[in-house]
C-alpha cells in the first residue's frame, strides 16, 4: 500500500503511514501564473493499493481539484485501487434544495469522484450520509467517537452530554454512552434565508447543576455553540465546554464562543485551526482503511 498526501492532508497521511506501515509519498503541485495548475505522482504506483489524503477545507475548489486530478492520474497510471481519504468533505451541508431552484452540491461532488474512478472513499463524520449513497464505490464512513469521548474525558470529569440540535442527537448520544454519562438534545431552528438561529427548546432530561459538553459535528461562525452555551447556563448548566469535529472556525466563530461563557474548546484535526486543542483521528481512518481492505 502506499500513501499519498495531498497538499491539505493536515499530516494525516504521515500518520496514516506510520500506523500503517505503508511508503508515502508527497503529491507534487505546480502553480502557473494564471491561476491553473498540475499535479504529479514522482512514485510509481503500478499494481498498488493508494490511498490519497486530502481534506476538502478552504480552498474547497482547489483543494477538490486537486483531488480529482490526483485520483485520474494515479488510476492513468496504473494503480490497482485508489483509496481516497477526505477527512473533512466539503459542501456535505448543501444536501438537499433548502431554497427552490438551488443545486445540491454534494450531489455533484460525489459524482465527480466517480467520474474518475474512485474506489473507495473514506470520510469522518459528513453532515448527514444519505447523500453520499450515490457514490458507486466501497465508502467507509469514520464516527470519531472514541477518541471524542477521551478526549472529553481530560478536560472534564463527569461530563453531560448535549446535542445541539435533532440532527446531532444520534452522535452526541454515542459519545454519552462510549463515557457512561446522560445527555440530552436543544431544538434550534435556522432561517435559511437569513441564516439567524434560534434555540428553541429542551428536548429530553434536565441539565441543571451539571458540567454541559456541547457536541457537534462542525463549528462553522460558532452561533450554535454559543446559542446553546447560553441557554445550557441561563438554564441552570453548573459549565459549559465544547467539542466538535470539523473546526471550520469562521471568522468571529472563536469570538463568539468566547463570549458566550465556554470553559474549554477542543476539535478534531481534519482541518486545521489554531486555537484549540485538536485530537487525531488518524487511527479512526487507519482502522476504516484496514476494514475495506480486509473486506475486499
Ligand atoms: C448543523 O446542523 C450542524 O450540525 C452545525 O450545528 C452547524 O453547521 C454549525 O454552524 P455554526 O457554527 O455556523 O452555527
Amino acid at each position: 500500500m502506499l500513501i499519498v498526501g495531498g497538499t491539505a492532508s493536515n499530516s494525516i497521511d504521515e500518520r496514516l503511514a506510520a500506523i500503517l506501515g505503508a511508503k508515502l509519498a508527497k503529491l507534487e503541485k505546480k502553480d502557473f501564473p494564471d491561476g491553473e495548475f498540475k499535479i504529479r505522482i514522482g512514485t510509481d504506483v503500478k499494481g498498488q493499493d493508494v490511498v490519497i489524503v486530502q481534506s476538502l477545507y478552504n480552498p474547497q475548489e482547489t483543494h477538490l481539484l486537486e483531488l480529482l486530478f490526483a485520483i485520474d492520474d494515479i488510476k492513468g497510471l496504473g494503480a490497482a485501487r485508489v483509496i481516497a481519504v477526505v477527512p473533512y468533505l466539503a459542501y456535505a451541508r448543501q444536501n438537499k434544495r433548502f431554497l427552490e431552484g438551488e443545486g445540491i452540491s454534494i450531489e455533484t461532488v460525489v459524482k465527480l469522484l466517480n467520474a474518475v474512478g474512485t474506489d473507495a472513499l473514506v470520510t469522518v463524520r459528513p453532515h448527514k450520509s444519505e447523500p453520499l449513497s450515490g457514490f458507486k464505490g466501497r465508502m467507509a464512513i469514520v464516527e470519531p467517537v472514541r477518541s471524542m469521548a477521551k478526549a472529553i474525558k481530560t478536560k472534564c470529569a463527569d461530563p453531560f452530554i448535549l446535542s445541539p440540535d435533532k440532527g446531532g442527537t444520534e452522535f452526541a448520544e454515542a459519545v454519552a454512552k462510549s463515557l457512561g454519562c446522560g445527555h440530552a438534545s436543544l431544538e434550534k431552528e435556522r432561517d435559511y434565508g437569513t441564516g439567524e438561529l434560534t434555540i428553541k427548546s429542551l428536548i429530553d432530561g434536565g441539565f441543571r447543576g451539571k458540567d454541559i459538553v456541547i457536541v457537534d459535528d462542525m463549528i462553522s461562525g460558532g452561533g450554535t455553540i454559543a446559542a446553546s452555551a447560553r441557554f445550557s447556563l441561563d438554564n441552570g448548566a453548573k459549565s459549559v465546554g465544547a467539542a466538535a469535529v470539523h473546526m471550520l472556525m469562521l471568522d468571529g466563530a472563536y469570538q463568539r464562543i468566547n463570549e458566550s461563557r465556554v470553559a474549554w474548546l477542543i476539535g478534531m484535526n481534519t482541518i486545521p485551526y489554531r486555537n484549540a486543542e485538536l485530537v487525531d483521528v488518524s487511527e479512526d481512518i487507519a482502522e476504516a482503511i484496514r476494514g475495506l481492505l480486509a473486506s475486499t
